[in-house]
């Protein structure tokens, strides 16, 4: 899929509104109490249809700000749907349609006076396939910090995000060779990198490690740790042990997509209030 990135001109000021209720009371409770954080985004009877066919059913959840949601589910249960909602990538799909409300910071990012490319801006993506530019590695990290008009030091920001994305060590040598030439594993990490490299708020991942060995898949769950003390995580898996080790929050999807349980993830695998989510989890069925 090729980056919708074409116009840098952004409405941030849209996307940057004031948070009405965050002032207003201290952290909110999960269920269990557990997890004590504001939601960044919202989802409200979120259905999405591609063409006649309904892909998601009323979504409603709430996703804390600095920490790592997860969402499972059985393979076309609509994972990857919902987090396109997130940073509108579903526009991309002529035939999808989005209704009910997606809120980011309060702000319902299908208004009309959102544009897109500054939300992507502030809702950065890792999507299934790795997709490297056939660029140079250095500028495939550097490519949204172009968009977004960068004018700190472009090498050490790349250098930095290599480093994050645990790749630094094996392309610091060749930064001027093709990003297409390295391997898949890697340019699942190349992409991590220029996903972070400009700074976004959230991170949203689709299965981010399916193509790593357990060395890379290792290096990217701390990663996402230490990404969640300043950013949003929210990552699509099929690793269930990777989500109950990697996530404070966890959303179950089921067939004919609907979100059948969210709450935290140690709840969700210890005492999951639905059958079929521990049907699901115990791999009973899916
Ligand atoms: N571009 C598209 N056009 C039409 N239908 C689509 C499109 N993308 C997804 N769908 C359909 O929407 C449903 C949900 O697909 P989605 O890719 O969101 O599932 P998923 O949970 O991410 O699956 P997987 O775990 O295999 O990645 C499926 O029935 C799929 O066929
Ligand atoms: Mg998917």
């Amino acid at each position: 899929m090729s980056e919708p990135e074409t116009d840098a001109e952004g409405t941030d000021e849209a996307l940057s509104s004031p948070t009405p209720g965050s002032e207003v009371a201290g952290d909110s409770q999960s269920d269990s109490g557990v997890l004590t954080a504001e939601p960044i985004i919202q989802s409200r009877d979120v259905n999405v249809f591609y063409g006649d066919e309904q892909a998601l059913q009323n979504i409603t959840m709430d996703i804390p700000e600095k920490r790592v949601t997860a969402l499972i589910g059985p393979s076309g249960c609509g994972k990857s749907t919902f987090l396109r909602c997130i940073n509108r990538m579903n526009d991309l799909i002529s035939t999808a349609r989005v209704d009910g409300e997606l809120l980011f910071s309060d702000k319902n990012v299908y208004d009309t006076d959102v544009d897109p490319v500054a939300l992507r801006r502030k809702i950065g993506m890792v999507f299934q396939q790795p997709n490297p530019f056939p660029k140079s590695i250095r500028d495939n990290v550097a490519y949204g910090l172009e968009i977004q008009g960068f004018d700190g030091d472009v090498d050490a920001r790349v250098e930095e995000a290599l480093k994050g994305a645990a790749l630094w060590d094996e392309v610091n040598d060749r930064l001027d060779e093709s990003g297409l030439e390295l391997s898949g594993g890697q340019q699942h990490r190349l992409c991590i990198a220029r996903a972070i490299a400009p700074d976004p708020e959230v991170i949203l991942m689709d299965e981010p490690a399916s193509a790593l060995d357990p060395v890379a898949t290792s290096q990217v769950e701390d990663l996402i740790a230490d990404i969640s003390e300043e950013y949003t995580v929210v990552i699509v898996t099929h690793n269930m042990q990777q989500a109950a080790r990697i996530s404070d929050k966890t959303g179950v999807f089921l067939t004919g997509g609907e979100l059948v349980e969210f709450d935290d993830t140690q709840k969700i695998f210890e005492n999951p209030e639905h059958q079929r989510v521990e049907d699901y989890i115990t791999g009973k069925f899916g």
